[in-house]
């Protein structure tokens, strides 16, 4: 059985003293929920935040992005050794809302991905389709190009030790969550591609769903088989939205 995962993606939200109340109820609320790993990801300038309120509980902490380099001349930007420095274990890469604003191509999704892994951070892989694909049927095309672009240059392995999440762009911020249908069709496609290249990974590889999960919705995904757990942005603001979706994956 894979452990349930469930990621808070703060997105620019929050401010230190806001920050430190969500983190103190999130002490409170989760860290008694010892069947799943949380873990939050935060805006970079709190990630010392999140290390001194953090470090002696069983919450995890992350960052949003990292660069595709690892040091030298690039103003403004992050490096995964960085993020190692304030002890963080996860990464999300490739979410759809830098990769749209920010023109990121699957070639440099790629190589954050392998940067993540290099400076032994955990990539949270984000993969879904637009609206417009879906409705023209081409979604597990679309996905399968953003993974093969990773599995063609650094080979299936990479995933037994990585996350994957499923965020189907149309669902993001909307209110309109995939159905658990359709979530675990794509994420039942997802470890199947991975599958016919390395089992174990596949196996072990942990499948989030993204977009719109909210306390209600949340059980109704995550009993699906292939369903290991969920990113959650705009409810992760919320302690006891939050909490709730936890609880779910009991
Ligand atoms: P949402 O965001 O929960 O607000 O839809 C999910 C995400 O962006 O990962």
């Amino acid at each position: 059985m894979r452990q349930k995962l469930m990621v808070a993606n703060w997105k620019m939200h929050g401010n230190l003293a806001t920050n430190k109340q969500l983190l103190e109820a999130y002490i409170e609320k989760l860290s008694p929920l010892n069947y799943l790993q949380v873990v939050v990801c935060v805006p970079y300038p709190y990630l010392a935040q999140a290390q001194s309120m953090l470090q002696n509980t069983n919450i995890a902490w992350g960052a949003q992005n990292i660069s595709k380099d690892a040091v030298g001349a690039f103003t403004g930007e992050v490096s995964a050794a960085m993020l190692k420095d304030f002890g963080a274990s996860y990464v999300v890469i490739g979410h759809s809302e830098r990769a749209t604003a920010y023109c990121e191509s699957d070639e440099n999704i790629a190589t954050k991905f392998m940067q993540a892994q290099t400076h032994g951070l955990i990539p949270i892989l984000c993969v879904g389709e637009t609206l417009i694909e879906r409705e023209a049927g081409v979604m597990q095309m679309v996905v399968a190009k953003q993974l093969d672009t990773i599995i063609n240059l650094y080979g299936a392995a990479v995933f037994a030790n990585a996350v994957i999440s499923y965020e189907p762009i149309w669902a993001i911020g909307t209110g309109l969550a995939a159905s658990a249908e359709q979530a675990q069709s794509m994420h039942e496609f997802i470890r199947g591609r991975i599958a016919k290249l390395d089992q174990a990974a596949a196996a072990s590889l942990k499948i989030l769903y993204g977009g719109s999960v909210n306390p209600q919705n949340a059980v109704q995904l995550l009993v699906m088989q292939d369903i290991d757990g969920g990113l959650i942005g705009k409810c992760s603001l919320n302690a006891q939205e939050f909490e709730g979706i936890c609880r779910a994956a009991a």
